[in-house]
């Protein structure tokens, strides 16, 4: 299947609202269980690390990241005014100490991250490189990586499979915005020849169930 891009921000207050509302809950705490177990792999992180939450919407990751890791600074990325203002409500609401930055990638610099993560936003990108090098350019030496996405079905026919499967009762915005994610997103062997461009073959892009893929690594 042909992949078809979507508008990159999320910005419409109700798409937003129905985004917020979702449960991603299993699927954003096993992401912190996947960066827990690259860590670990990795070595420990520096006693103050900065972690950066790319197209970090409402927040699912970026307050997750905050209560594992009390000691950090943490820094949650979106170029959606209308997602960071939901961000900012919730660390707010659970007194967590996050900063938040409205600011597209292509204008993020200054920052010295020594975890970079992002999930659900490469499918967004109009230009999947950004992601690769908006990484390379904010990474410390030793950063780690670990980008979570969906992944790209082969068929019509599988997308709406896998519709109908994870989200068959939901509101129609929401189902809308799935089918238009998964078929902008990228295949595995899209994303290995992504970072074969970008210098990055080392990294590693795995599956995850039927409708993600990860994509982790180090920064020498
Ligand atoms: C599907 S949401 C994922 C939100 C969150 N990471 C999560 O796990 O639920 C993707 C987010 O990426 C943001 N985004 C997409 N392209 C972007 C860009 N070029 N610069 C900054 N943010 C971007 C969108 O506005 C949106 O909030």
């Amino acid at each position: 299947m042909q992949r078809q891009p979507e508008p990159e921000l999320m910005e419409g207050r109700q798409q937003v609202q129905a985004y917020a509302a979702a449960d991603f809950g299993a699927g954003d705490a096993h992401t912190l269980g996947l960066l827990a177990g690259l860590i670990d792999r990795t070595g420990a992180l520096p006693p103050t690390p900065t972690l950066v939450d790319l197209g970090c919407g409402p927040g699912n990751i970026t307050l997750r990241l905050a209560k594992a890791f009390p000691e950090a600074r943490v820094i949650g990325v979106d170029g959606s005014l209308e997602m960071l203002a939901v961000a900012e409500h919730r660390a707010k609401a659970l007194a967590l100490n996050v900063e938040f930055r409205c600011c597209d990638l292509r204008s993020l610099d200054g920052l010295r991250a020594d975890l970079v993560t992002s999930n659900s936003l490469l499918h967004h990108l109009h230009q999947p490189d950004l992601l690769w090098r908006t990484t390379a350019v904010i990474a410390a030496p030793g950063c780690r990586v670990l980008h979570r996405d969906l992944r790209r079905p082969p068929t019509m026919d599988a997308l709406d499979q896998l519709q109908q499967r994870h989200l068959s009762d939901a509101p129609s915005l929401l189902i809308r915005d799935f089918r238009a994610s998964l078929a902008a997103a990228f295949e595995i062997q899209e994303v290995e020849d992504q970072l074969h461009e970008a210098g990055l073959g080392s990294w590693t892009v795995e599956p995850e169930d039927d409708r993600y893929l990860v994509v982790s690594g180090l920064v020498k």
